[in-house]
């Protein structure tokens, strides 16, 4: 294709995209026989705009929990372009003034944490963290403590190591065999304990959390090096651990001498309502990562985040020139990421979005959870701060799930009407029936009132 481009006609776009690109998640038949793939143009705060000039609210934060501060944001323009004109790059064995600054930044809001590991996603950071559990097990338990735990419904990423510790069966499906050492544990969604053995009716959460001790137990404490959790389950269902899990599950980690990674990949940076997911719960991780919410989707950046005492394992002097963290990431050396991540952070406090995230979370899930009198298809209304979701059931007595199909029509009618909402996703078999809302931390109570109204028009017209 040649010929300029005019920024108002963007029909050579759509052809150049619907020819060569290869989109994410996506089943491509779609753009051969029917519609033009949708590309977004253009982005001001909670809205965008489409090929078509359509504006549509998105109450998906670039539609996978991302731009927290909101779009079009020119300061964050500003500190990355400073920042690559000055000095864009250089690996990672040397440090550079943002990278330095943000480290000392991100650690002054977790206590308790000591050093930052750059990279440039969520997968990556996983990954990291990943190695480190092995060359430690290797460094101080001659190998034998190298297993990772991960729970059924969290996700960690979309290498083959990351999907190794994968929760969802159908985003895993046809991509095996996987990395071995990686064992799961249960679920804590507590709207579903109906479906696990020997559930109790009182103190779930405990119970949930008792079920990853078993299972430490049965596999040799000695061999189990990390337990991998996300704070708040993203894509698995927006699940919330129930009332005494998190105590219990710090306290298992500590008795077996294990490490606690959290994976704030979409809770961290203000998400929901504080820093990080974690600090709701009162315990102190050993290893942190995060990504998306880092700098809001304008630079990529993720962190793998260590306390000293992990950090400390790879600091003994020996004659051994294997003792330290073999590790790199070639982009882990961009300075547009920390950059954006700064000025991300800045914003966040001088906007006071932790403190409209805790009270727009409230008013929000307030709505939604107001929509349950006039909509018998929602079972469960569940998240924290502004990550919110709904599942959608066709019998609220058995909770037997709402179908697929149904939840992705209310998606497309939500769509259709210029409100961009998410949905559990070819992520869990027949479990994926939960809208998914994460809209960016400015939100008003108009943009919520918005997506709600939205929300409660496609169930009518999807479920009647
Ligand atoms: C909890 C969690 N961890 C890790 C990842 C992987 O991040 P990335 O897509 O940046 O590799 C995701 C992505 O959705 C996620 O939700």
């Amino acid at each position: 294709m040649d010929g300029t481009f005019n920024e108002n006609d963007l029909t050579r776009v759509i052809e150049a995209d619907r020819a060569n690109v290869w989109h994410h998640l996506s089943q491509h038949q779609q753009f051969i026989t029917g519609a033009d793939p949708k590309i977004i143009v253009e982005g001001k705060g909670m809205r965008v705009w489409d090929q078509k000039g359509i504006e549509h609210l998105d109450a998906v934060a670039g539609g996978v929990w991302t731009v927290n501060v909101g779009y079009g944001r020119e300061t964050m323009g500003d500190a990355v372009r400073d920042a690559i004109v000055k000095m864009n790059f250089f690996g990672g064995t040397v440090g550079t003034i943002p990278g330095a600054l943000f480290a000392e930044k991100l650690i002054s809001k977790m206590p308790g944490m000591d050093r930052v590991y750059y990279a440039n996603s969520g997968s990556e950071a996983n990954e990291k963290a990943f190695k480190l559990v092995r060359q430690i097990a290797h460094k101080k338990y001659g190998g034998k403590k190298h297993k990772i735990l991960y729970r059924d419904r969290d996700y960690h990423g979309s290498t083959i190591a990351t999907m190794s510790a994968g929760g969802q069966d159908e985003r895993n499906a046809q991509y095996g065999p996987f990395t071995p050492g990686f064992i799961r544990v249960p679920h804590c969604l507590e709207y579903r304990k109906h479906e696990q053995d020997g559930a109790p009716v009182e103190n779930y959460g405990e119970w949930a959390a008792n079920q990853i001790e078993e299972i430490i137990l049965r596999e040799g404490a000695d061999t189990v090096g990390a337990l991998c959790l996300e704070p708040v389950t993203a894509g698995g269902g927006v699940i919330e651990a129930p009332e005494g899990y998190w105590p219990r599950v710090a306290e298992i980690c500590k008795k077996y001498d294990i490490l606690l990674h959290i994976d704030e990949v979409v809770c961290g940076v203000g998400r929901t309502g504080t820093w990080f997911g974690y600090q709701h719960y009162g315990i102190q991780p050993d290893m942190v990562t995060m990504a998306k919410g880092v700098a809001s989707g304008y630079a990529a950046i993720s962190c793998l985040v260590t306390t000293n005492e992990v950090f400390d394992m790879f600091m003994d002097p020996t004659e051994d020139n294997m003792n330290y963290f073999r590790d790199i990431s070639t982009f882990g050396g961009c300075t547009a990421g920390p950059a954006a991540a700064m000025e991300n952070m800045r914003i966040i406090e001088d906007e006071g979005l932790l403190q409209n995230t805790i009270d727009m979370g409230h008013y929000m899930k307030d709505q939604l959870n107001a929509l349950k009198d006039k909509h018998e298809v929602i079972g469960d209304v569940r998240g924290k701060g502004l990550f919110l979701g709904v599942e959608l059931v066709a019998d609220r007595t058995t909770r037997e799930p709402a179908a697929e199909k149904m939840v992705q029509a209310v998606v497309g009618d939500c769509m259709k009407n210029a409100v961009i909402i998410g949905a559990t996703n070819r992520s869990l078999p027949g479990r994926n029936n939960t809208l998914c809302y994460s809209p960016a931390l400015i939100a008003t109570k108009d943009d919520i009132d918005q997506i709600v109204t939205a929300t409660s028009n496609a169930l009518t017209t999807v479920f009647g």
